[in-house]
């Protein structure tokens, strides 16, 4: 392993890009190698056994790309892998979580909202931040059932999306809340639709620049750091990747396009 491998990054499907974003910018110089489990996409509501699997094995398809570090750009990944895959494997793992702590800092009312997926919520690290950070304030829960399909599927543009946003945001914000945060990193994608239904003053929050600098303090520590770049980044999928495709042009990132790839 040396400083000039490769980032390697992975997420159910394409919302882990929201994250490779933010760690495109906070490390420029860096090479990534990013894997979207579109077959198996969503983990929201699979068994904790079957998303360690699947971490696992994308664990090694990103290892024989030569990963000097993983970024888990998955909540739902981190809460029912993250330990084992540390346990199992030797390179430095940075995995995401609802940004509760941040939240719960800046919230006047006392109320703090939070979108994720089942499997996030029912996490040791949920149950443990938010009874750490936010023990004196009021959480309200909900579980984003549809979202992760929306964004996969681009339907993001549509009345469909803006209805179900709608349905899960507007009674957290009826019941007071002034902090909303986006436990999924699906979820940033839907931003545009967000901001219509979310009124001046309330906050939403996205931890993907968190974690973005939380890779760069791992690989600065880890004597990881790439000293120049930035050399072409690859994209794999398990499933098809018209959409996936898509989304690299949209975001005109610098590939030929994603590889479809069986695990
Ligand atoms: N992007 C994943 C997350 O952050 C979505 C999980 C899913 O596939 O349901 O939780």
């Amino acid at each position: 392993m040396s400083a000039s491998d490769p980032i390697g990054i992975f997420d159910s499907g394409l919302g882990g890009i929201s994250v490779l974003l933010s760690l495109m910018a906070e490390l420029p110089h860096e090479r990534y190698v990013y894997f979207a489990d579109s077959a198996w996409c969503p983990y929201g509501s699979r068994s904790t056994t079957e998303i360690q699997n699947r971490s696992l094995a994308i664990t090694r398809f990103l290892l024989a790309h030569e990963a000097k570090a993983i970024v888990v750009a998955c909540n739902t990944a981190t809460a029912a892998a993250i330990d084992l895959l540390r346990d199992t494997f030797s390179i430095p793992f940075i995995g995401i979580e609802p940004a509760i702590k941040q939240a719960a800092l800046h919230t006047r009312s006392g109320k703090v909202g939070v979108l994720a997926t089942r499997n996030t919520f029912q996490g040791r690290l949920y149950q443990e931040t938010s009874a750490r950070y936010a023990n004196d304030k009021q959480i309200f829960v909900q579980i984003g059932d549809g979202l992760v399909e929306i964004v996969e599927e681009d339907r993001i543009e549509t009345p469909e999306a803006e209805e179900l946003l709608r349905r899960y945001i507007e009674p957290m914000i009826a019941s007071g809340v002034d902090q909303i945060v986006l436990g999924c990193t699906h979820y940033p994608f839907l931003i545009s639709q967000i901001q219509k239904i979310v009124p001046p003053g309330v906050i939403v929050h996205n931890p993907a620049p968190a974690v973005a600098r939380q890779t760069h303090r791992v690989l600065e520590n880890e004597a990881l750091l790439a000293a120049k770049g930035p050399g072409r980044s690859k994209f794999f999928s398990s499933g098809d990747t018209t959409e996936f495709d898509r989304l690299i042009r949209r975001l005109a990132l610098d590939t030929s396009g994603a590889v479809q790839i069986s695990l």
